[in-house]
């Protein structure tokens, strides 16, 4: 994984997550159904996009549905699946146009057929596209990630010794995306439930009571603006500067 450039572009971050939580007190607000929330959800997912696109972000992952979404009760998690193919169906088009690439992220064994096939065509309609990747983590959990990377190295006959931080890397999902910048929770809750654990590790945190169908361009460029302000230091002390005065790049593994 390369370091970042530095400089005003590096203040925007390449890879951006987001956790897109308060679907349901948004709705619970509005005395309606929760899967209105998660309607109007969707509906903040696509601004965010084209914004994210806008500001030159390489690649955003966002938390669609997680590996415990599935304790929710029937009602909810079958309307959030059908939401998957009116989705998929109403903008699908209009990200293809706009050079945006979809991939998913997750457990597919255990989503429905006709959703799979959903995301499927989603991926491969969109798979030339590069004005921004959008990552789809539906069925995903960290934890799912690492173990299932985990199963790769073994069958892959990968020796003990030969295990290293990359070897896990090349094996998760997100294997050829940037390192994560820039990880958002929308909603109030301070906390990553099982969410990029493993890219999580040097990530800035930013957490917002906004909910997320209320999450627009402006909450967007607070938070921009409140990771361009963020030192990151990987472990070192302080900010190395050139003789000439301009910082030199961080890397994790630098
Ligand atoms: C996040 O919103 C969306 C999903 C988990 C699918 P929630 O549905 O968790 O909304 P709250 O947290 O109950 O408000
Ligand atoms: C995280 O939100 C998952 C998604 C946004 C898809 P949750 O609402 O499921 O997380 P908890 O239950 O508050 O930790
Ligand atoms: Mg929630």
């Amino acid at each position: 994984m390369s370091s970042s450039p530095t400089g005003a572009a590096a203040r925007v971050p390449r890879h951006l997550a987001i956790v897109m939580d308060g679907n349901g007190r948004w709705a619970n607000r509005r005395l309606m159904p929760r899967v209105i929330g998660h309607k109007f959800g969707v509906d903040a997912l696509v601004r965010v996009i084209h914004a994210c696109r806008e500001r030159g972000i390489e690649h955003l992952t966002v938390f669609a549905f997680s590996s415990e979404n599935w304790k929710r009760p029937q009602e909810e998690v079958s309307g959030l699946m059908n939401l998957v193919l009116v989705a998929v169906s109403k903008y699908l088009t209009r990200m293809a146009n706009d050079g945006v690439r979809i991939r998913i992220i997750g457990d597919r064994a255990r989503v429905a057929a006709k959703v799979r096939e959903a995301w499927d065509h989603a991926e491969a309609l969109t798979a030339g596209n590069r004005a921004i990747t959008v990552n789809v983590a539906f069925n995903y959990g960290g934890r799912w990630d690492m173990v299932q990377a985990c199963q790769a190295l073994v069958r892959d006959g990968v020796a003990p010794e030969a295990i290293d931080e990359a070897a896990i890397a090349q094996r998760l999902s997100l294997a050829d995306a940037p390192e994560l910048d820039l990880f958002i929770r929308t909603g109030g809750e301070v906390r990553i439930s099982n969410f990029l654990l493993w890219q999580a590790a040097y990530a800035e945190l930013y957490f917002t009571d906004c909910l997320w169908p209320d999450f627009d361009e402006l909450a967007l460029d607070a938070a921009l603006a409140d990771y361009a302000a963020r030192d990151r230091r990987y472990g070192r002390v302080k900010k190395d500067v050139k003789a000439d005065g301009t910082p030199v790049s961080f890397a994790p593994e630098t």
